[in-house]
This record gives structure tokens, sequence and C-alpha cells, in this order.
């Protein structure tokens, strides 16, 4: 992976090291455009989770979800500490950009929501850790440790794109080429922007990558509650993948 910092939009202050965020299970379905139902099909993976309770959510409600980040690997104090400190990071950032954000609005009021995921997430992965359950998994794209088709639905949300100011194209291809081998279902990736708000730069030269090697792809509206620009997510039906 090649990273560069060369780049970086001006009018958006600078986000310094990839944040860990905590979206909840609710911004997730709204987000990714599925509805609890899709959910219960089979095994979900969540790349990358951060301090989200996604995946404390769908087994909550009967599913099976396996979470990868790769902070994962942190003293549980440590995580609890950091994850504290990144909320605290992703406040300040955002009431930095008050006509971005629609940070009045009561989804974002419940951001809140945030720091009641990250505490559901952090009983959740201690609880794991204990019983050695294996629902969080330490790992960094561009390879995870799972089998082919693995996964029936691959949710990445809010790494691969927003971070592109540090991360190459070929970079991003090898991450979804991964995300895909790990998937028999559909891979689901939102936003499609960079994190100043405008669209990948290089998304069509990904998609068309994408569709070179046989994958169906589709871009699908969805409505963001907190930013009015996240307003995508890309599907992408993992089939057989040519090489
Ligand atoms: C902005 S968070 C997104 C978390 C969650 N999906 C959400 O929406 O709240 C980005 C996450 O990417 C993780 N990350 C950083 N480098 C990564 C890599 N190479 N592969 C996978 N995840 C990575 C970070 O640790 C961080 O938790």
């Amino acid at each position: 992976m090649r990273w560069s910092m060369n780049r970086r939009p001006t009018q958006v202050p600078a986000m310094g090291r990839v944040l860990i965020s905590a979206r909840s299970f609710e911004e997730y379905c709204a987000n990714f455009s599925v509805v609890p139902a899709d959910l219960l099909g089979g095994a979900v993976l969540d790349c990358p989770g951060g301090a989200s309770d996604f995946g404390a959510a769908v087994r909550r409600a009967g599913g099976r979800a396996v979470t990868v980040d790769p902070q994962y690997g942190l003293p549980h104090q440590e995580l609890a500490e950091l994850v504290v400190e990144e909320l605290e990071r992703a406040r300040r950032w955002a009431d930095q950009q008050p006509s971005r954000f629609r940070l009045g609005d009561p989804e974002w009021r419940r951001a809140e929501a945030w720091q009641r995921s990250a505490d559901t997430f952090l009983r959740d992965i201690d609880r794991d850790r204990t019983a050695g359950t294996g629902h969080y998994v330490t790992a960094a794209l561009p390879r995870l440790p799972f089998a082919d088709g693995t996964f029936h639905l691959v949710l990445s949300g809010f790494f691969l794109f927003t971070y592109a100011d540090r991360a190459d194209r070929l970079f991003h291809l090898r991450a979804v080429t991964e995300l895909l081998r790990v998937c028999s279902g559909e891979v689901r990736l939102h936003p499609l922007n960079e994190i100043d708000g405008r669209r990948y730069r290089h998304l069509d030269w990904l998609l068309q990558e994408l569709r070179n090697r046989g994958i169906a792809v589709r871009e699908e509206r969805v409505r963001s509650h907190i930013d009015p620009q996240d307003d995508r997510t890309l599907v992408l039906n993992a089939g057989r993948i040519r090489a």
C-alpha cells in the first residue's frame, strides 16, 4: 500500500489518523440500504467495524456477524480509552463544519447514539474475548483471514474512498477484490465520497476494473441523516471473480 499526505482538500479540517467511529446499527441499515431481514440470511461481515454496535445488534437479532478492524489487537483498557478519545475527536471535527453536517438534526443529537453504540461494542468485545467466540477479528485490508465465499453479505463503511487522500487506487482495488473474495453474495460499500464529501476520484476507474473482472456493479441512492452528501451506496455482486 502506498500512502501519501499530499492531496488533502483545503476546506475540510484535517482528520489526522483514520478515525475509529461508532455508527449505530440503525445508521448502518440506512447507509447500506439493508433491512434487518437481509442480515439474517447467512453470515455477515462488517469490515472495518470500528467501535460500532452493528455486529452485536445482528447477533442479538439472531443473526451471525463477524467484525474486523486492525485496532481489535489492542488490550481492552487501551481500546476503551482510545474509543472515548476518538468519539471526542469526531465531535470536534464535525463541529468545525456546521454548514456541512446536519448537526441540529435529531439524528445527530442522537450522536449520543454513537456513544451508546460504542458502549455496547466495548461490552460485547470484552465478552467475546473472555468467551473466545471469535466475533471480533484483528486484521487489515487488503488481506482478510477468511476462506473464499465465507459471508453472504459484506459491508464496508467509512474507510475505503473516505481516506483516498492517503491510499492509492491500487490499494482500493485490492481491498475491494479481497472483500469480494470472502463473499458469496453482495458486497456493499458506503459512502462513495472522500472525506471532503466529493465523489471518490478514481471511482469510475475502479468500477470499470471490477466490470472487467465480471462483477456486476450498481449504485443505490440512500439518505444519510447526518451528511446529505453521503447519498450513495455501491452494491457489488460477488459471483465468480475473473482474475
Ligand atoms: C471511520 S471508521 C469506520 C467504522 C465503522 N464502519 C463506522 O462506520 O462507524 C474506520 C476504521 O477503519 C479502520 N482501519 C484502518 N486501517 C484499516 C485497514 N487497512 N483495513 C481495515 N480497516 C482499517 C480503523 O481502525 C477504523 O476503525
